[in-house]
């Protein structure tokens, strides 16, 4: 007989995940009960009491006042560098554009620097820290990407980094291949996509840490048609295909992600609705980052093309140094605030539809009976209360297969 482990109960709404008409399934007064680290059942306290009583339990937690969501899933982070870009920050307050400072040898190339002149135990450390200050933000799964080594002995040491650091922390890690984020060195493109393709793609599936191959599609970064030839060559060697669309120039990286039914296509600011219909037959899906938009000072992708055609959105942090936020609870403020989005969408675009864009549609970011007991105890008595209070960690707590991991 297995142990029954927590019983969190009485929480003034317990979020269950999407609803069959595409809305926020949820419970008033509701309870989760945790055996074994999975889910045993969720629903009204009474009926979880009355079939698994708080007190047989190791812990019972009282949620009243407070809101049980499942553990948010961030698709999108670059949270494994090294070195200090603040200085970058005020350049672009004063008005120097993104990709002018990237022109110079700043921005990713900069940061690509930092993490080849770092250590591996410095790398290790550097991601921790970061995954420690995601979890007590409520996030229970991220995906991050390598693409700061730009050689293939730097990019394998990031995809050891991941390893290593994931493997001592609660939050799940999903690693993924991002060689051609940038050409580095002053090298040819052309010249680059190459050895990523022949050197890098197949080392890097090798090594059995990424499960994605991504790049950054984009005017003077990569071609289309570069692209492609990096995803496809991705693909056969075991990667499943990602990018970052449309994000300055809208160049048709959309339109490759339906083509080669990429997981997830990534920052979508200049998609139009073509490209969200083409996204939604493809079921690729649509990954938005208004923290980057945010601090840029760009547009904000516009949500309302992806949802009237048909894909659901997720939401991601973009956690890297140009964008630096580790806070799911402030992407929510944002799609919220600066997208329009609604609090209910904007909630399952950080659980279950995030965890579509990482192939983890299966059950991850969503509470019911059989999915792994990650879950975030927020204060403020509806889920809506995260993106409303905006600016503080609303976080009170935070458990992973059913383990207190933070709070
Ligand atoms: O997703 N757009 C390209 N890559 C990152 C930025 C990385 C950086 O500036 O270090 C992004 O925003
Ligand atoms: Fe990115």
């Amino acid at each position: 007989m297995s142990d029954l482990q927590t019983v969190v109960h009485g929480a003034s709404e317990l979020v269950v995940g999407p609803a069959s008409d595409g809305g926020l399934r949820a419970y008033d007064d509701g309870a989760v009960a945790v055996v074994d680290g999975d889910v045993a059942m969720v629903g009204p306290s009474d009926d979880v009491r009355r079939e698994y009583p708080a007190e047989n339990a190791d812990s019972g937690i009282d949620a009243s006042g407070q809101t049980v969501l499942p553990g948010f899933v961030d698709p999108h982070t670059h949270a494994l560098f090294a070195g200090d870009r603040s200085d970058e920050f005020a350049a672009k307050l004063r008005g120097k554009p993104y990709q002018e400072i990237l022109a110079e040898g700043g921005g990713i190339l900069r940061t690509v620097g930092a993490v080849r002149e770092a250590s591996d135990e410095q790398l290790v450390a550097n991601l921790t820290a970061q995954l420690d200050e995601m979890l007590e933000h409520g996030t229970t799964t991220a995906e991050v990407k390598t693409g700061y080594g730009l050689d293939t002995e730097t990019e394998l040491r990031m995809l050891d980094a991941i390893e290593a650091a994931a493997a001592d922390h609660p939050v799940d890690v999903v690693g993924t291949f991002m060689g051609a984020h940038a050409t580095p060195d002053g090298r040819d493109p052309a010249d680059y996509v190459d050895e990523v393709i022949e050197d890098q793609i197949p080392r890097a599936a090798e090594q059995g840490v990424a499960e994605f191959c991504d790049v950054f599609c984009e005017e003077d970064v990569f071609t289309v048609e570069q692209s492609r030839r990096i995803l496809e060559a991705g693909r056969e060697h075991g990667l499943a295909p990602k990018i970052h669309a449309e994000e300055f120039t809208r160049l048709g990286s959309a339109q490759l992600a339906a083509e080669l039914d990429a997981v997830s296509a990534d920052h979508l600011l200049h998609a139009n609705s073509d490209d969200a219909r083409a996204l939604a037959e493809s079921g690729v899906t649509p990954v938005l980052l208004p923290g980057t938009a945010f601090a840029l000072g760009e547009d904000y992708a516009d949500p309302e093309q992806f949802r009237n055609a048909g894909a659901p959105v997720a939401l991601a942090t973009d956690l890297n140094p140009n964008c630096y936020s580790q806070s799911m609870g402030f992407v929510l403020a944002l799609a919220c605030n600066g997208m329009r989005m609604a609090p209910a969408d904007a909630l399952l675009g950080a659980t279950a539809h995030a965890a579509r864009a990482i192939d983890r549609g299966d059950g991850t970011g969503t509470l019911r009976e059989g999915t792994a007991a990650d879950l975030a105890i927020v204060d403020g008595p509806s889920h809506v209360h995260v993106p409303y209070n905006f600016g503080v960690n609303s976080v009170d707590a935070v458990l992973k297969d059913g383990a207190v991991v933070a709070g």
